[in-house]
């Protein structure tokens, strides 16, 4: 747990009128005020390009933060968070606009620089930073995506690396700030009962899937230059790999879970070009349905271009090259416009060694660990009991053990990921964001799908908006004589 906020901070949020501030970083701050968790000397600065007077950006700030935070705004918590804030018009690439940030942020406070904004800027504001005198006493907190490849990451991280060092540089990969996924590393290794079953032994396989029931919203631009493999895999689904396949830490440390988290990613076994057309499913969606609508498809999407290719789907099969997961697949699966919004973990057990109850049961026998990230956060264990009554005999059925996060702990509210995430900024625990190895290894493995599949020029298979996905990501499992969970 991380301790709470004493030292104050001075909040520098550059791409303070974006999507992103807006909708989940001025509600996340918000909500850590609501906790008492800023210091009341924290300041924030919003940052942006935009003209206009700082009266009425404040005023927009303080709209949005109402409708984003919704019914539950505590007017009084509102007013003490909205007095914190002040505007700074600063066109980013510009040294001389960053005079007026240092005088307004001075020199008593540490500063936390927050880049809401594309990654081709971050070398610039970094420069632009110590260049006032702004990069000693700064943690940087820099927003996915880092690059489009591992090349292009590189470069961004070795911008940012000439005026800070990596241990004040903090990457975000969201999904590691979401109360769930922590207690994957508290269900790991607080319990002796799972970690002595968790390799190839007793679990045969692995589902990852990340389903969205949106499009595109609006981010046609973004999207299409990314795609699903850059946008979720490399990052999330990746990130979700490593803490169930990594080693034990020797500590809670930063740098010991990064250690066994990069050690996965390089164990990841390349994909060869057969197992591109057998391993890996890309598909973009057509028009269908959603909630009883009618949607279009990606490709019929306001501001689209008729004639891409990018994926909006992508499902797979990962390897790990070691010896607690050898012939253990990991299989992933992610995609924007699904029947509902779904991220789970399905964690599937062995079959018992020995068999002795009626043959007609013996698909359903085996364990599975069900770790729900949203909705309804929780972790459910099907478990094989006996059916009641004097009738049944030794009729098997499946039943769940669960603890339901929200259920469990009526009373607390489930922090959004950015809440963490920004908390720990402030505290400078650096466990929940992703070192450079990592997100390197992370490219590195992602490039080789990509270029495999420049090479091969095959389009990604259509899917109708609200299905689970092109039929050829079911046949991607069933080839191995499974299907994924729960899917109807
Ligand atoms: C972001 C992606 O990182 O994660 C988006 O860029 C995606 O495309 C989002 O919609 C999903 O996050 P969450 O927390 O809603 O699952």
């Amino acid at each position: 747990m991380p301790s709470i906020t004493v030292e104050p901070c001075t909040f520098a949020l550059f791409g303070a009128l974006g999507d992103l501030a807006l909708r989940k970083l001025f509600p996340a701050l918000y909500h850590l005020d609501g906790a008492d968790l800023l210091h009341g000397d924290t300041r924030i600065i919003a940052l942006a390009r935009e003209e206009g007077t700082e009266q009425q950006h404040l005023a927009f700030i303080s709209a949005e933060l109402r409708r984003y935070v919704g019914n539950e705004l505590n007017e009084a918590v509102a007013e003490r968070f909205l007095a914190r804030l002040t505007y700074l018009h600063v066109d980013f690439l510009k040294a001389e606009d960053y005079v007026a940030l240092a005088e307004m942020a001075g020199s008593t406070q540490r500063m936390i620089a927050y880049f809401a904004t594309p990654a081709a800027v971050y070398g610039a504001i970094c420069e632009n930073l110590a260049n006032v005198g702004l990069a000693e006493n700064t943690r940087v907190v820099l927003e996915k995506p880092i690059g489009s490849d591992l090349e292009s990451s590189r470069k961004v991280n070795d911008a940012v690396a000439q005026f800070f060092p990596e241990n004040r540089t903090y990457r975000i990969d969201h999904y590691l700030g979401k109360e769930t996924v922590q207690n994957l590393i508290a269900l790991r290794f607080a319990n002796s009962l799972f970690e002595t079953q968790w390799n190839q032994n007793y679990i045969s396989h692995v589902e990852i899937t990340v389903a969205e029931k949106v499009g595109i919203e609006g981010r046609w631009g973004y999207f299409d230059k990314a795609g699903q493999l850059r946008d979720m895999i490399q990052n999330h689904l990746l990130q979700l790999l490593c803490l169930i396949a990594m080693d034990p830490p020797a500590d809670l440390s930063a740098d010991s879970i990064r250690d066994e988290k990069v050690k996965v990613l390089k164990a990841l076994a390349p994909i060869s070009p057969e197992g591109l057309t057998t391993q890996v499913v890309r598909g973009q969606y057509i028009a269908g349905h959603s909630e009883g609508k009618s949607v279009p498809g990606y490709l019929e999407e306001p501001n689209s271009n008729t004639q891409s290719d990018t994926e909006t789907f992508v499902a797979l099969r990962a390897d790990i090259r070691n010896w607690r997961w050898a012939g253990v697949p990991f299989y992933l699966r992610t995609g924007k416009r699904m029947p509902q919004k779904l991220s789970q973990i399905v964690i599937h057990f062995k079959e018992p060694s020995h068999y002795i109850f009626a043959p007609e049961q013996r698909l359903q026998i085996s364990n599975k660990l069900i770790i729900r990230l949203q909705p309804d956060e929780g972790i459910s264990l099907r478990v094989m009991t006996k059916e009641q009554g004097l009738d049944k005999g030794m009729q098997l059925r499946s039943g769940p053990l669960q603890l339901n996060f929200s259920d469990t702990w009526r009373s607390a509210r489930i922090p959004d990921a950015y809440e963490r995430l920004l908390l720990e900024v402030m505290n400078g625990n650096q466990n929940l964001f992703v070192r450079k190895d990592e997100i390197e290894a992370a490219w590195k493995w992602c490039d080789q799908l990509i270029a495999g599949w420049k090479k091969s020029g095959d389009a990604p298979k259509p899917y109708a908006a609200g299905s689970w996905g092109p039929m050829s990501s079911i046949a991607l499992i069933t080839r191995d004589g499974r299907s994924w969970y729960g899917d109807i």
